[in-house]
């Protein structure tokens, strides 16, 4: 777990929610590595984890969830055992840049969406008010985001969420920490903007050994950008590899019925897919 060639290593990760009624294991002894330069994609089904698996990551998982493994490290770090202190201060936002599904729970509504990115560039750049600002503005152009001196000034709620997102992104990349981390980052976005947003994480990653954990529901997505790709079903690990492998090759029934189903990924209701992959997909039932 010391190896600093590997950016991300995640050892045997394992969440659990307890409520009264029953347990609930959303990712179950995920094992996964990204390499610098490297951009890993996640697919999976709607409930499959994804969500849950990155949020663990980066020590987000609120109560009643609980999160075990064998370890995470960043760069042949330990992060799995920072205190919550350590990890707002030294490692989200810094380290890791994060673009959650969800733009308008991710961003404060009470600040112009200019100093939300600024922020982090004072906080961890050590940048000045004027110079912060500046950059923030440009960050919102590279996001495809028209009169960016204006926007800047604007507050969430005066944004479509569209908008929204690509602030969350300009945000996330500002620092550019080690190892971003994105959550369905273009859905909100029609096509031109999402290969515009594409383009600067892919970009952002394939600097100076930095990488990007994408999570997307879109195969297309996955063949432009990923260079591994990581299969999940129900919390666990179905396949993982070499995106090319992965993608004209894949080994399990389930990653075949997957990308045969890509068009309805969206909106398959959860399950769909285990009906589409038939019966042999067994291998991986828990
Ligand atoms: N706070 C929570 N309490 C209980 N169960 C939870 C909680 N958060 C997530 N889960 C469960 O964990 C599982 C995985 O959810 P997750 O949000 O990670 O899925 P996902 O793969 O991201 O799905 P989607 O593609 O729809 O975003 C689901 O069964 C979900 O109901
Ligand atoms: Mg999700």
């Amino acid at each position: 777990m010391t190896d600093a060639s590997v950016l991300l290593s995640v050892s045997r990760l394992s969440v659990e929610f307890h409520n009264a009624q029953r347990t609930v294991t959303a990712v179950k002894d995920l094992s996964f590595e990204i390499f610098p330069g490297e951009v890993l994609c996640v697919v999976g089904e709607s409930g499959s984890g994804k969500s849950v698996m990155s949020r663990a990551v980066m020590g987000l998982v609120d109560p009643p969830g609980i999160v075990t493994s064998e370890g995470i490290s960043l760069r042949g770090e330990s992060i799995n055992s920072l205190s919550e202190r350590q990890l707002s201060k030294q490692v989200r936002g810094s380290r890791i840049g994060m673009v959650f599904q969800d733009p308008m729970t991710s961003l404060n509504p009470s600040f112009p969406a200019g100093e939300q990115i600024s922020e982090g560039l004072r906080l961890h750049k050590g940048l000045g008010r004027k110079a912060a600002h500046e950059r923030s503005v440009e960050l919102l152009a590279l996001c495809g985001i028209p009169e960016p001196g204006r926007r800047a000034l604007q507050f969430p709620h005066q944004m479509s969420g569209g908008m929204r997102q690509r602030v969350l992104i300009a945000a996330a990349v500002a620092c550019e920490p080690d190892l971003i981390i994105a959550d369905e980052p273009t859905t909100a976005l029609d096509v031109t903007i999402q290969l515009q947003v594409l383009k600067l994480l892919d970009a952002v990653t394939r600097q100076q050994g930095r990488g990007l954990l994408l999570i997307t529901h879109d195969l297309g997505v996955v063949s432009a950008m990923a260079d591994r790709v990581l299969v999940m079903r129900r919390g666990q690990m179905v396949e993982y590899g070499r995106a090319d492998q992965v993608l004209r090759a894949p080994r399990q029934p389930y990653t075949r019925a997957l990308i045969n189903a890509a068009s309805d990924l969206r909106t398959a209701p959860r399950g769909q897919l285990a009906e589409l992959a038939g019966d042999q997909y067994c291998k991986v039932e828990q």
